[in-house]
């Protein structure tokens, strides 16, 4: 079974596949089988940053049953690594029904790969939360810009209310509860849903995934990045550790013109350096199985 890490932001254009591909040529360099999954069901573009364009199979191919096996629609782009396109533009592939998520979710988890990294869309759709939350680590992908830090949150918080909902059944009344108001905090959702917590609800309650923050365009001890961190933890019991920074570079819009992951394009470059480093600690971490994960997710079992 793959291990599977996703990579999300709420807002677009803050680096996600600049990152996913930087992280996968990393990790298949030091040696892993990677898969790079295009999941960003409204705005596909990861194959572009490898130079490959519209035509190729994808995941569309998968769900519409024109393949059989996943595995058929990967498109190897150096050793060890392939990149798994995303869906077509069709109306109907704008939102993913459930079943065609939970049988793509379970084809993902099984490739024949040892490290799949999820491109998340934008946005905080049901499909961007469920990808997301269906990884045993999640990298949420923020800039020091309040934009980006405002969509990092609300998507952190829609995605640990959704996990939160998702533990009942589609008619449980508690489900509807979870989904019609805005909590405040997780120990109050606890609360309201029956499982008080020991406390009162003031003491860190279990968080149902674990995330941390890549800061892309930063140093990471930006005083923005520092209070998205502070809130994540007091207000959804997250904790939101760092995972690492990368600079602000030209060598990335070069590298994106260029068709090749900034760390092949350009390795010496600060941001390529820093996507190494990142890179090595995950997959140090993901040989050693010590990412502080949860249980596999609801979202991922249902
Ligand atoms: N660290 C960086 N330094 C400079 N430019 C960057 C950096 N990260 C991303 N960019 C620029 O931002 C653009 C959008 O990045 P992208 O990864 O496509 O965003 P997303 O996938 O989140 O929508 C890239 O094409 C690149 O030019
Ligand atoms: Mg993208």
């Amino acid at each position: 079974m793959a291990r599977v890490v996703a990579v999300g932001s709420g807002k677009g254009g803050v680096g996600k596949s600049v990152v996913v591909a930087g992280l996968a040529s990393v990790l298949a360099r030091a040696g892993a089988r990677v898969v790079a999954a295009d999941l960003d069901v409204g705005g596909p573009n990861l194959a572009a940053l490898f130079g490959l364009f519209d035509r190729a199979t994808g995941i569309q191919d998968f769900l519409d049953r024109r393949i059989r096996r996943l595995e058929e629609a990967l498109l190897p782009v150096a050793p060890r690594l392939a990149v798994l396109g995303g869906t077509g533009q069709r109306l109907a592939s704008a939102h993913l029904s459930f079943q065609a998520k939970r049988r793509l979710l379970r084809a993902l988890r099984g490739l024949d790969a040892e490290i799949v990294l999820f491109d998340v869309g934008a946005g905080c759709g049901r499909d961007a939360l469920d990808f997301f939350a269906a990884a045993e680590l999640g990298i949420l992908v923020a800039t020091p810009e309040p934009p980006s830090i405002l969509d990092a949150f609300r998507f952190l918080k829609l995605a640990v209310l959704r996990m939160e909902s998702r533990r009942f059944h589609a008619r449980d009344p508690r489900r509807r509860e979870i989904e019609r108001v805005d909590l405040a905090t997780l120990a109050e959702l606890r609360e309201r849903v029956g499982e008080p917590v020991r406390d009162g609800g003031r003491g860190p309650v279990r968080p149902p995934l674990a995330v941390e923050l890549l800061a892309n365009r930063a140093t990471g001890g930006e005083p923005t990045l520092l209070r998205l961190r502070q809130t994540a933890r007091r207000f959804l019991g997250v904790p939101l550790p760092l995972l690492g920074a990368i600079p602000d570079d030209p060598s990335v819009p070069r590298s994106v013109r260029s068709f090749l992951p900034v760390t092949e394009f350009e390795p010496r470059s600060p941001a390529a350096v820093a996507l190494a480093a990142v890179g090595h600690l995950l997959g140090g971490r993901l040989r050693r199985a010590d990412l502080g994960a949860p249980p596999p997710s609801p979202a991922l079992s249902a």
